[in-house]
């Protein structure tokens, strides 16, 4: 299952304002980014709303953006044209990737933003991190970013209210996560997230959606990449912070 049909409408109120304009959503990735040629080929594939694609783009890359969710790369598409960037936008779990791109076409492969624990258990997690590994050259990076599912876990089932409202178009809201934590690590678990908007003369307008997740371990995803032929290069895995990033090299 992978959601995100209502929350493609309000995705940016979930998105940290680093991440809101392409550019600097590309720049949080400078230190690899610099390592392509200037007309590098490369796959977000978990493209969301499309920011990070378009900021690659701005920089001179050939850029293709997939993602199960139709209402993303629609999105993503719009924020392309408005922009006037030059990102093939394509409907694809990571699954279908290997049967839309040739093995090998890409020098660097985008799975950032928390997107992998959406994949059902770790069989899936297998099968989606050897599509992304197919697709990259040899010596090509598959960049990933993930929370921290060690600490979610320690934090149980809860409610989190962003303590900020969050501003974007012009409009305020209330953000909010109902984790939802399974007893064992193999299991599934729940996020339900809501996005309240404030209107005029005090009305609220409510997003919400409910999804599901499979957390992993940082070390089983270290192991689960080797599996697929990619050596992590380098990770900023720290156990009490919230997120990290994993650089992997395809062998
Ligand atoms: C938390 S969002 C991250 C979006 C974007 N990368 C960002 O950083 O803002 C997770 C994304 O993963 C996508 N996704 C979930 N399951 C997927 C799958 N099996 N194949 C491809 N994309 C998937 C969702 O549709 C959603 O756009």
């Amino acid at each position: 299952m992978a959601g995100y049909g209502a929350l493609a409408e309000v995705y940016e109120w979930l998105i940290s304002d680093a991440k809101v304009t392409p550019s600097e959503f590309a720049a949080a990735f400078n230190d690899v980014v610099t390592l392509l040629p200037p007309d590098a080929r490369v796959l977000d594939c978990s493209c969301g709303t499309g920011q990070l694609a378009v900021g690659l783009a701005g920089l001179g890359m050939r850029v293709v953006a997939t993602d199960a969710s139709a209402a993303m790369v629609r999105r993503t598409g719009e924020l392309a044209e408005e922009l006037g960037a030059s990102v093939r936008a394509v409907r694809a779990g990571w699954e279908e990737l290997p049967g839309l791109f040739d093995d090998e076409s890409f020098d660097m492969v985008f799975c950032v933003g928390n997107s992998l624990h959406h994949v059902e258990g770790a069989r899936a997690r297998s099968a989606a991190l050897e599509s992304m590994s197919r697709l990259l050259r040899p010596g090509g990076r598959l960049v990933l970013t993930s929370r921290n599912w060690e600490l979610v876990r320690a934090g149980g089932s809860r409610l989190v209210i962003r303590s900020q409202l969050v501003r974007r178009n012009g409009r305020d809201a209330v953000v909010a996560y109902r984790w939802e934590i399974a007893p064992h690590w193999e299991q599934e678990h729940r996020i339900e997230i809501a996005v309240a908007q404030l209107g005029a003369g005090g009305s609220v307008d409510v997003c919400s959606e409910l999804l599901s997740s499979w957390p992993y371990r940082h070390d089983d995803l270290t192991s689960e990449l080797q599996g697929v032929g990619l050596t992590v290069e380098r990770s900023t895995f720290d156990p009490t912070a919230e997120d990290y990033t994993v650089v992997a090299t395809k062998d």
